[in-house]
């Protein structure tokens, strides 16, 4: 099976683009981001910065303020793939504090919403790609310190994200750093055990599959690779789980 022809990835990356140019927007919000587009560049930023203030600061510092306070500084100067970046709430803030960014998504106006806010903000010194099926990454170079995956590899079934983590590690040497934002066994239990394709209209507002991950299934994405474990952290009560590894084959 070729990744790049394969006609059910094909199917899937279609089906996820139905759904995923609605995005994360202030805390428990969502925005679609071909409105955005509409927006002069002053109004555009203005709302990102609502958006991101909503989104990490006060009560929403446990949700996503405590991981932005900590990779801010870890991020600086190093080279982030961010894989579905939505409308950048975490990574627009990580290049602010020096990372350099290439932001990744599967729906071209969330990579287009991104691209405009830093043009606006003269954040120079980041990429943006499209990723209409996996051969798009092709273009990338090898040599990322880091992958980061916020709420993005839990969105498809695990043969799917098989498949695309195999392309995306292409690009993440040994000593890098995978890091990935979950949903939890915990959580999916707590809300009834749902089939994953029905989860998505629980956790994210109809999403087409949502699948809760663990180490386990991790090892089973990624492997032949391997990973030393820096953080296996569920948090805000196990409604998230944060994962930080460390590749080592
Ligand atoms: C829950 S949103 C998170 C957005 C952003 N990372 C954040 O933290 O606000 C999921 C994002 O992942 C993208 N996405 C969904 N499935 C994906 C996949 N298989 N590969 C890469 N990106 C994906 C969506 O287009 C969307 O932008």
């Amino acid at each position: 099976m070729d990744p790049d022809t394969d006609p059910l990835l094909r199917k899937s990356f279609d089906l996820l683009r139905t759904k995923w140019g609605t995005v994360p927007y202030k805390q428990h919000e969502r925005i679609r981001t071909v409105d955005l587009l509409r927006l002069p560049d002053k109004e555009l930023v203005e709302l990102w910065e609502q958006s991101h203030q909503a989104a990490a600061h006060g009560a929403a510092f446990a949700n996503r303020g405590w991981y932005q306070a900590l990779y801010r500084d870890i991020f600086r100067g190093r080279k982030v793939m961010d894989v579905g970046c939505g409308m950048g709430l975490d990574t627009i803030h990580y290049a602010e504090h020096g990372a350099e960014i290439t932001f990744v998504d599967i729906e071209p106006s969330n990579v287009e919403v991104v691209r405009r806010i830093c043009d606006a903000r003269n954040l120079r010194r980041n990429h943006f790609l499209y990723m209409e099926d996996l051969s798009s990454l092709r273009v990338l170079p090898a040599d990322y310190d880091f992958i980061y995956c916020c709420g993005s590899m839990i969105n498809a079934p695990m043969e799917v994200s098989r498949l695309e983590s195999q392309a995306l590690l292409e690009h993440l040497p040994v000593g890098g750093r995978w890091v990935e934002l979950g949903y939890p066994r915990a959580r999916w239990e707590r809300e009834g055990s749902l089939p994953f394709h029905q989860w998505g209209d629980r956790t994210d507002g109809g999403a087409p599959w949502m699948e809760w991950h663990d180490l386990e299934k991790l090892d089973w994405m990624m492997a032949p690779a391997a990973f030393d474990v820096i953080l296996n952290l569920e948090f805000h009560y196990s409604e998230f789980v944060w994962f930080d590894l460390l590749r080592k084959s």
